[in-house]
């Protein structure tokens, strides 16, 4: 059941850790321009957003009554952090290597302060600790942490592709990943509501019918055996590392604003692990044909008719009958 636009409108608390995953650009899509104008626009950017009120001090006040007694090195510490305007975020790790801005404002979030200082370890509200970059708990800080600090674990994998660290679990105090239920919830896109400007958006030529851009090719994934079978069928044009044709990302773009239908198909199957898979087609123009969980869970993130789901298909031939009648019978896609 497709559900209210609304529902998409409201604000969600994110934070940064999108958009270092998320494809740098702001574009926004219609996909049916020629019969009617969806209310929405796709952003694989946050937009402005308060600095999370899970990772606000809480209770900073020292004459706070609901704790215990604070000793005299907690209150000192109490006092340093009321004196502190900003939530300190201490990025312990910076994702996979790669380093985004570390201004709060870039992201137009306020009262909140984004640091790989680590010297600032006794001041922070929180640390980030992104999961594939710790490897082992030798990496974690050795100073004894302050009593009003936040753990923070952040992954964006799904659990296929992240290693477990068992000694974790204990450590940890906030989660921040793509499943909803973590505690900040980050996706790798979202909508936005649509302005009136917007109105002029063109279909990008097409010349191709399906395609997909594929690098991490597994026998044992599901994606690669429903491809398998599903390219008896029809065409797909294959790109990138998985199909011994690698692409530039200038021709990532191109080439997914050429298709009809793009196989957006994740690596590994879980609970609300939707990437830019999808999101990326939605914003170039091309239709997501999915592959991932259950088509109620991608009906949480974006509408029951913006994508195909192979699941609404008993089978890789009859989705490929579908495509051909759609592509024959309708002259808008
Ligand atoms: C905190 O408590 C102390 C002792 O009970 C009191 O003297 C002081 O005024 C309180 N501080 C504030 C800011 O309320
Ligand atoms: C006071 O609390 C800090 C941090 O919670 C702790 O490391 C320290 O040992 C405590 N000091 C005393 C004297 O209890
Ligand atoms: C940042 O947030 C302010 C206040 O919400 C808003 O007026 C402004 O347009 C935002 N700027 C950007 C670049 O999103
Ligand atoms: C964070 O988790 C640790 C370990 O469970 C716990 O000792 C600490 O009190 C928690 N800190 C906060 C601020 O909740």
């Amino acid at each position: 059941m497709p559900s209210q636009p609304s529902k998409w409108s409201h604000q969600r608390t994110i934070i940064f850790g999108c958009i270092v995953l998320c494809f740098p650009v702001i574009l926004y899509v219609y996909y049916k321009p020629d019969i009617k104008l969806p209310s929405f626009n796709i952003s694989s950017m946050i937009g402005p957003q308060p600095c999370p009120k899970c990772l606000q001090p809480q209770e900073l006040h020292p004459n706070c009554s609901n704790r215990e007694q604070r000793n005299d090195t907690q209150k000192i510490q109490v006092a340093a952090v009321n004196n502190e305007p900003d939530t300190i975020l201490l990025i312990w790790f910076w994702p996979f290597g790669f380093k985004f801005g570390d201004s709060c404002s870039d992201y137009n979030i306020t009262r909140c302060r984004l640091t790989d200082d680590r010297s600032l370890y006794n001041k922070a509200h929180g640390i980030l600790f992104h999961h594939r970059d710790i490897h082992s708990v030798s990496n974690l800080p050795k100073e004894p942490r302050p009593w009003f600090q936040k753990w923070v674990w952040f992954n964006m994998e799904s659990p296929a592709n992240s290693g477990q660290i068992p000694e974790l679990n204990h450590l940890i105090n906030l989660t921040c990943s793509y499943r909803l239920d973590s505690h900040i919830p980050v996706q790798y896109g979202y909508l936005v509501p649509r302005t009136s400007k917007q109105e002029t958006f063109k279909l990008p030529a097409k010349d191709k019918l399906v395609c997909w851009i594929v690098s991490n090719w597994g026998g044992h994934q599901r994606r690669v055996q429903f491809y398998n079978e599903f390219k008896k069928h029809i065409t797909v044009n294959c790109y990138g590392a998985g199909c011994n044709h690698r692409i530039s990302n200038e021709e990532y773009t191109t080439i997914m604003q050429s298709c009809k239908f793009y196989l957006s198909f994740e690596n590994s199957v879980y609970k609300d692990y939707v990437t830019e898979k999808l999101y990326a087609p939605l914003i170039h123009g091309a239709v997501p044909v999915v592959l991932g969980p259950p088509r109620e869970n991608y009906e949480h993130l974006v509408p029951a008719d913006s994508f195909i789901h192979i699941d609404d298909f008993p089978n890789p031939k009859e989705l490929a009958e579908k495509l051909l009648y759609l592509t024959n019978t309708m002259t808008s896609i």
